[in-house]
């Protein structure tokens, strides 16, 4: 009778054998759930990041106004300069500057490392367009805008630090220029980001 044959050990053997295989199996499975997210997040497929591209239309922004937009998780400033901010911006000589050179990991629509001129950082030729990502290189918080602090550019309140109409760091802690995503102009009043 079967109460025998589980006597014998084999049935109940087998049933713990299943129940730890079970186990094991639902072990597996939770641990791959917990790690894909961050697998994914290190390794975003072309899907993923052709998603986190964004397009902004710039036709409803005033000269010497601000839009922020969110892009990755990140605020992003584009500001559209008064002919003062660009004169400013591009009088400043490189050594006046804590940071003086952009790297293409901060601005990668450098070809090469290249000084923090003005002109190397504004979005387009004339210099009209200002694209930057709204953190603060300290330690992160978002900079006030519209000529806040004393080099009439960025401000952070967090600790102190003060960045130029370039959103070049000119006092304060931080220790690094405001950094520029990856512009595309996709029309006269369209930018892609990312
Ligand atoms: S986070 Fe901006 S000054 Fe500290």
């Amino acid at each position: 009778m079967s109460h025998t044959e589980d006597n014998s050990g084999n049935g109940s053997a087998t049933r713990r054998d299943f129940l730890y295989v079970a186990t094991a199996a639902t072990g597996i499975v939770a641990t791959g759930a917990a790690v894909w997210p961050l697998v994914d997040q290190m390794n975003p497929t072309a899907d993923v990041l052709a998603l986190s591209s964004v397009e902004v239309d710039l036709g409803d922004i005033e000269v010497g106004t601000q839009l922020t937009v969110k892009w990755r998780g990140k605020p992003v400033f584009i500001r559209r300069r008064t002919e003062e901010e660009i004169t400013e911006a591009r009088a400043v000589k490189m050594d006046e500057l804590v940071d003086p050179i952009d790297y293409v990991w901060e601005n990668p629509n450098l070809k090469i490392d290249s000084p923090a001129l003005d002109q190397n950082r504004a979005a387009d030729k004339t210099g009209e367009w200002l694209v930057m990502i709204g953190v603060c290189t300290h330690l992160g918080c978002v900079p006030l805008g519209n000529g806040a602090g004393e080099f009439g550019g960025w401000f952070c309140p967090c600790h102190g630090s003060h960045y130029d109409t370039s959103g070049r760091i000119r006092k304060g802690p931080a220790p690094r220029n405001l950094d520029i995503p990856l512009t595309t102009w996709l029309s006269a009043s369209t930018i892609k980001l990312g």
